[in-house]
């Protein structure tokens, strides 16, 4: 199989620890942050040389859940325009 087909979750972020790229995703997701992942997986308690790539691997997970809610609000708005509403109108009357 050609690297570029490897599955990018299969990617080791940190060699100390073995941690991969998925299980930092994983993690990310069920809102823990560096330190949080840090413990789980012991990642960046060995040389710290991992540290970088965490980091900016931390960055592309949240810019792309930012842009993900922004989609979401955009798409609600636009649905409750479409029914004669607004969004704010909506959470206004919970
Ligand atoms: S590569 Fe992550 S602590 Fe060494």
């Amino acid at each position: 199989m050609a690297d570029d087909q490897k599955n990018p979750d299969d990617e080791v972020l940190c060699h100390c620890s073995g941690t991969r790229r998925g299980q930092i995703r994983e993690l990310f997701l069920g809102g823990r942050d560096m330190d949080g992942i840090s413990r789980w997986t012991g990642a960046l308690s060995g040389c710290g040389g991992c540290e970088w790539d965490i980091g900016v691997y931390l960055e592309e997970l949240s810019e792309a859940q930012a842009t993900e809610a922004a989609a979401s609000a955009s798409e609600a708005t636009d649905v409750a325009a479409s029914c004669g509403g607004s969004a704010q109108d909506d959470v206004a009357s919970q």
